[in-house]
C-alpha cells in the first residue's frame, strides 16, 4: 500500500489545524473522504441529479442504475449473494432497529432470551431493551475476560438459556478487540439462535465474508468507510427479508395500493419507502470501488502494523494505560486500529483537547458504550485514537510527543 499516494486523494488531509497539519486520529468515529467520492456525489448533482425508480428519462434512468449498481457492490465487497440482500437504511443503528422492530418485533415472545455481550455499542443495546420492554422478553450479555475479550465459557453457559437471538460487535469501538465471529455464529446457530453482527468497525477495515460468517442479519455504515454519511447497510438473508414485515409505508416500497390494504415491493425495496439518499448511495458505490482498488487485506495489514507501532510506543512511555489487549496480547486476529486509553492524572477531555492544540484529532468520553465504559473498564470516560489506510507512523510519532506536551501543560510528573 503506497500510502502517501493515498493520502493524496484526501484534501483534509493537507489541512492545517492550529497552524499544524491535521492529524486525524478519530476514523473510528467517521472517516475522511476522497476525491473520488466527493467528485461522485458532485458529478450526479451536476450532470444527471433526478428521482429514482419513477423517471422514464434518461438521468432518471442513471441515477436509478448508478443507485442499485453501489448495491451490488456492497454485495461484492462482503460476498452476499446479490443486491437483494441488501437494504439501505440511515446507519448501522437503523440497520439494528430494523431487525429489532420487523424480525424480532415477530418472532421474540414474553420469557425469550436475546444475547448480547458487555462490549456493545448502545446501537446494539437500547434498540433491544425498548423491544425487551415491549414484549417481556430477556438481555442477557456475556462477560469480558481482563475487561478486553469476550469469555467464550461464558457465553456458551449463556447459549444454554436458549436465547432466540445472539447479536455482538464483530469489533469493538472502544476495546478495538476483533472478535471471533465465525466461532459466535456457529456456536449461536448449533443452539438454534439467530445472529446479528454490528459490523460497523470491521467491514471499512478488513476483508468480511457473509457466506463464510453464515451471519442472518449484519449491518454496518458508508461514513465509517470512505463514504457519505446518512446511509447505512442492513445485509439480511433472503428468506429472512422476505417473512419479515416492513417498519415505514409510503412510496417506493409498494407494488400495489388500494383503500383498505397494500402489497409490497420486492427485495430490497420493500424496506426502503419514500425518496432514497441517492447520492448517498452513489458516493458510497465510490468509496467501495476505491477500497476495492487497495484490497481490504492490505487495507488490514496496514492498520495492524500502525496498531503493534503504536501499542508499543505507547507501552514505551510507561504511564499510559491501554484498555483492551496490549501489546503484549494482540495479535493480527484480535487487535484492530483502534486504541483507547487514559492517564493518570490527566481528564481523557483535557488529553483531547491538548492534542487538538497539536492539530491531532482524537476522541474522548465513553464512545456510546457507557456500560462498558463505565462498569466494566470502571472509567468515567477514555481517550481513543483510531486508524485507517491514510493514517502513518509519522502521525503515530506526533502522537507520542504529544503525550509530553500533556504532560508538561498539565504539571503532571510520571
Ligand atoms: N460509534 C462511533 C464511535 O465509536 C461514533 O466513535
Amino acid at each position: 500500500m503506497d500510502v502517501k499516494n493515498v493520502r493524496k486523494d484526501f484534501p483534509i488531509l493537507s489541512t492545517k489545524r492550529n497552524n499544524k497539519p491535521l492529524v486525524y486520529l478519530d476514523s473510528a468515529a467517521t472517516s475522511q473522504k476522497p476525491n473520488q467520492v466527493i467528485d461522485a456525489i458532485s458529478t450526479y448533482y451536476k450532470t444527471y441529479n433526478a428521482n429514482i425508480h419513477r423517471g422514464l428519462y434518461e438521468i432518471s434512468i442513471k441515477a436509478t442504475e448508478a443507485y442499485t449498481e453501489s448495491k451490488e457492490k456492497v454485495a461484492r465487497l462482503i460476498n452476499a449473494n446479490s443486491y437483494r440482500n441488501i437494504v439501505y437504511c440511515k446507519n448501522t443503528t437503523e440497520a439494528i432497529n430494523l431487525v429489532a422492530l420487523s424480525w424480532a418485533e415477530s418472532n421474540i415472545r414474553e420469557n425469550d432470551h436475546i444475547l448480547l455481550t458487555k462490549m456493545e455499542h448502545h446501537s446494539n443495546m437500547v434498540p433491544w431493551q425498548l423491544l425487551a420492554k415491549r414484549k417481556k422478553a430477556i438481555i442477557d450479555y456475556v462477560n469480558l475476560i481482563d475487561s478486553s475479550i469476550l469469555n467464550i465459557d461464558d457465553y456458551k453457559e449463556k447459549l444454554n438459556l436458549n436465547p432466540k437471538l445472539v447479536s455482538f460487535s464483530h469489533v469493538s469501538n472502544v476495546l478495538g478487540t476483533i472478535n471471533n465471529a465465525q466461532e459466535i455464529t456457529n456456536l449461536a446457530h448449533k443452539n438454534g439462535a439467530k445472529v446479528l453482527i454490528d459490523a460497523a468497525q470491521s467491514v471499512p477495515h478488513m476483508p468480511v465474508d457473509v457466506k463464510k460468517l453464515d451471519c442472518d442479519f449484519m449491518a454496518f455504515s458508508s461514513h465509517k468507510m470512505l463514504g457519505p454519511s446518512g446511509i447505512g447497510v442492513l445485509y439480511g438473508k433472503e428468506d429472512l427479508l422476505e417473512e419479515m414485515p416492513p417498519i415505514f409505508g409510503g412510496g417506493d416500497m409498494i407494488r400495489s395500493v388500494d383503500f383498505s390494504e397494500s402489497t409490497w415491493n420486492e427485495l430490497p425495496w420493500k424496506f426502503e419507502a419514500g425518496t432514497s439518499n441517492i447520492e448517498g448511495g452513489i458516493g458510497f458505490g465510490a468509496a467501495i470501488d476505491y477500497l476495492q482498488n487497495i484490497g481490504m487485506s492490505n487495507i488490514h495489514q496496514h492498520e495492524i502494523e500502525l496498531t503493534q507501532y503504536a501499542l508499543k510506543r505507547m507501552s514505551e512511555l510507561g504511564y499510559i494505560k491501554v484498555h483492551g489487549l496490549g501489546i503484549d496480547k494482540s495479535s493480527d486476529n484480535n487487535r484492530s486500529g483502534v486504541i483507547s486509553f487514559t492517564m493518570d492524572k490527566a481528564h481523557p477531555h483535557d488529553i483531547a483537547s491538548i492534542f487538538d492544540s497539536q492539530g491531532i484529532a482524537i476522541r474522548a468520553g465513553h464512545h456510546c458504550a457507557m456500560p462498558l465504559v463505565n462498569k466494566v473498564i470502571m472509567e468515567p470516560a477514555v481517550a481513543r485514537a483510531s486508524f485507517y489506510l491514510y493514517n502513518t507512523k509519522e502521525e503515530i510519532d506526533q502522537m507520542i510527543n504529544a503525550f509530553e506536551k500533556v504532560k508538561s501543560i498539565l504539571k503532571i510528573q510520571l
